[in-house]
């Protein structure tokens, strides 16, 4: 149990995509040294609560109709205006994967937590094309630097 809290909520649909989902949970718990608790959740299964007891938050989605997934813009739907006024300038960041694009996607999320006011602390992972064993490597990487970065407060 750690003092911060990081959420990542993620829609991983396919066998590649919970993998990624896996690889950022992995190394957002790869330092045992970080006081830092590390809940992962499907965005059907979050709920503003889940927010807002939240330090940081890593959001997942494949790009779906060169849009975010449903999955996660019902997420947004429920939980937009219960979080607005006390979760701005929260910590976020974000991996997407797409066969073809992944920018539509990525304009789409930033748009609406920019609407949030929450602030983006990593470059938008997008793992495009076809699938990349690397694309776990760099998913752990995020999900190691997001959690870090709550743990030593310099977000
Ligand atoms: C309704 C629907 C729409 C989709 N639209 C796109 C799309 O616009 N661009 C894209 O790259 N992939 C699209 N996909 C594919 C998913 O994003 C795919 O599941 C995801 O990239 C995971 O790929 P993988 O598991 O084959 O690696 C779509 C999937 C569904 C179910």
């Amino acid at each position: 149990m750690g003092d911060k809290k990081l959420l990542i909520v993620a829609h991983a649909p396919s066998e590649n995509t919970q993998r990624l989902f896996a690889a950022v949970g992995r190394g957002a718990k790869s330092d045992a040294q970080l006081s830092v608790t590390v809940d992962m959740l499907s965005p059907f299964n979050t709920y503003p609560e889940d927010v807002l007891t939240s330090d940081a938050i890593i959001l997942g989605t494949t790009e779906n109709l060169g849009y975010m997934s449903g999955a996660l813009k019902d997420f947004f739907d429920r939980c937009y205006y219960s979080v607005l006024e006390k979760k701005q300038g929260l910590p976020y960041a974000l991996f997407i994967r797409a066969g073809h694009d992944g920018t539509g996607t990525r304009r789409a999320v930033e748009s609406i937590a920019k609407g949030l006011r929450w602030r983006p602390v990593q470059q938008p992972l997008i793992c495009q094309g076809d699938w990349d064993d690397s694309f776990a490597d760099q998913c752990h990487s995020l999900g190691a630097a997001v959690a870090v970065g709550i743990d030593m407060g310099v977000f």
